[in-house]
């Protein structure tokens, strides 16, 4: 297991593999655990008392309760009533009908490079305005100027080319329009390089925010859920890789997330007029 995990490690310097990786991964998610009440993807967030009093957590989330906070909270950063919502890296789709259903924008479209992501989200989230759509963040074929607001939550770490996704978010958000984004990265010197990535993408940054500790409170919380979750829905063979992938508690991603070495930040960027 060492030896794959140290191969996968070198290959990811190769936007051909992450984008092969990130692929494969999620089509093979959705194709063999499509269960109805998995929405989300995300680490999860808890909030801090100060943005709880601004704003209320989610109501209505039966399932995943802070990886719905994950969605609300960067939401919450930008008025979203009436405008033409796109999510980048959409998922099993529990954001975008969360968002559908709390901030009614006019229209949403949920984007993913995953077919089969895709093809489970619509079956899952049947909602008047939102609609799903296979594609990549690196090439979109919406047109220039046509998006009030672009979400992208825990997706592009993994794309090949992290330039030509920013590229693509400007072109297509109209001026003024924003891009809500919250990810991590697997060292402190690639968040810097990220936070590079987003000051030559010509869009402004309007807010930085470190969330490492909101995700970390998060992970612990649902611990035994997920865990239990884990143990119904995958097979015991993989019981162990999936663990690790969900970033249980002891696992690599919670430890080095938990000791600052993979840090998880929330940006709000605008696009200039
Ligand atoms: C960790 S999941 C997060 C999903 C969702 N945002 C959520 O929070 O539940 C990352 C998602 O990004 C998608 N993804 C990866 N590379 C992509 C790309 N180049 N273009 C669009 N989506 C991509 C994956 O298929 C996957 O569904």
């Amino acid at each position: 297991m060492l030896v794959v995990n140290k191969v996968i490690s070198v290959f990811k310097k190769f936007a051909w593999f992450k984008r092969f990786n990130a692929r494969v991964t999620y089509e093979v998610l959705a194709k063999y655990i499509p269960a109805a009440d998995w929405h989300f993807m995300n680490y999860g967030y808890i909030p801090g008392a100060a943005e709880v009093e601004s704003s209320p957590p989610p109501s209505g989330v039966k399932d995943q309760w802070h990886s719905a906070n994950m969605y609300h909270y960067l939401a919450c950063k930008v008025p979203l009533v009436e405008k033409k919502v796109l999510e980048v890296g959409s998922g099993r789709g529990g954001g975008a009908a969360y968002i559908v259903r709390t901030f009614s924008p006019a229209q949403y479209i949920g984007l993913d490079i995953a077919k089969n992501a895709i093809e489970l989200a619509r079956k899952l989230h049947p909602y008047p305005g939102l609609s799903f759509v296979q594609g990549s963040g690196e090439s979109l074929t919406m047109e220039d100027n046509s998006i009030d607001v672009v979400i992208n939550v825990e997706s592009c770490h993994g794309y090949g080319d992290v330039k030509k996704f920013l590229r693509e978010v400007a072109r297509v958000l109209r001026p003024g329009g924003y891009l809500l984004l919250v990810d991590f990265r697997n060292s402190v010197e690639n968040m810097e390089l990220f936070w590079q990535e987003l000051i030559d993408s010509g869009m402004v940054i309007v807010s930085k925010e470190d969330i490492s500790a909101n995700v970390v409170k998060a992970i612990e919380s649902e611990d035994e859920s997920k865990r239990k979750k884990i143990a119904s829905l995958v097979p015991r063979k993989y019981q162990k890789l999936f663990c690790d992938f969900a970033g249980v508690v002891g696992s690599r991603f919670y430890l080095t997330l938990k000791n600052g070495s993979r840090p998880y930040y929330r940006f709000v960027l605008r696009k200039g007029f």
